[in-house]
């Protein structure tokens, strides 16, 4: 699988030094599981980008994925989640973010393969806000059941539209990574910059709860009518 011998091939060099710049992405095969709003953005997006998409489906036959297959186009195909994820080098998983640990287990054997997770754990708590809903991250829960794959945290902090539409932000919008494999967020900060986006690198998974914690912030906000923000990091010259 071209991710796996890619990654212990470059396991030597990244033992030496963090990579600065992105590393270019070969054609994958990138899973997306789900056929919702993020799945709809994304799978796209990295089509364009010379990637083969297959989508995950409950129903790959209906009839909205296959207009989504055939919107996505280069060479997109669906079919049920754990068979797009067995051919996969790329996991995406765009599912609902308390059903992150079944659906997760549902999809096989991950091992080598990158996982991008771009899921919150959303839980409605008594006074109709948003709670966090599980004790670490989604993140690290996936990581916890796949231990031998490479998750990456990306593309929770930003509604889907502006996603796909970053030019009415008025700025470059940023996309949070946090991971614990350099090699594993170079390749999904090359994706993320492939989309006109910035890749920001926060650090270790474990910070993947402080990074989900920013979905909480920003949808809080929304709900109890307070002035709507957006988060936009931005890149500071080094000291
Ligand atoms: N919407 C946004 O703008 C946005 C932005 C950033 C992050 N997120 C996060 O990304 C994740 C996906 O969000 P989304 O808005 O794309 O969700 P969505 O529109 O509800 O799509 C979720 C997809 O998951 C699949 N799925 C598999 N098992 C499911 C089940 N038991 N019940 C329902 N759906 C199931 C469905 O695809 P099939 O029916 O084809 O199986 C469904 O289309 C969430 O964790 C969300 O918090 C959302």
């Amino acid at each position: 699988m071209f991710v796996r011998k890619q990654l212990l091939s470059c396991a030597l060099l990244f033992s030496l030094a963090s990579l600065a710049a992105p590393a270019p992405v070969a054609a994958d095969t990138i899973a997306v599981i789900g056929t919702g709003q993020v799945a709809s953005a994304l799978g796209p997006e990295f089509a364009a980008q010379g990637h083969e998409i297959i989508y995950g489906s409950r129903k790959p036959s209906r009839g909205e994925v296959k207009k989504l297959v055939a919107r996505t186009g280069h060479g997109a195909s669906a079919t049920t989640p754990a068979d797009a994820a067995k051919d996969a080098d790329i996991v995406v998983l765009a599912v609902p973010g308390m059903l992150v640990e079944q659906i997760t287990k549902s999809l096989g054997d991950l091992s080598g393969k990158i996982i991008i997770d771009p899921t919150n754990p959303l839980q409605r708590g008594d006074d109709g806000l948003f709670e966090f809903g599980v004790e670490t991250s989604n993140a690290e829960l996936i990581q916890a059941i796949t231990p031998h794959a490479y998750v990456v945290k990306a593309f929770n902090t930003l509604n889907w539209r502006t996603m796909i539409d970053p030019g009415t932000s008025g700025g470059p919008v940023s996309i949070p990574l946090v991971g614990d494999n350099d090699e594993a967020k170079a390749v999904v900060a090359s994706l993320v910059e492939g989309m006109d986006l910035e890749a920001i690198d926060l650090g270790p998974l474990r910070h993947a709860h402080f990074v989900e914690g920013m979905l909480i912030l920003w949808i809080n906000n929304r709900n109890v009518g307070n002035q709507p923000f957006d988060y936009y990091l931005r890149k500071v010259p080094k000291d």
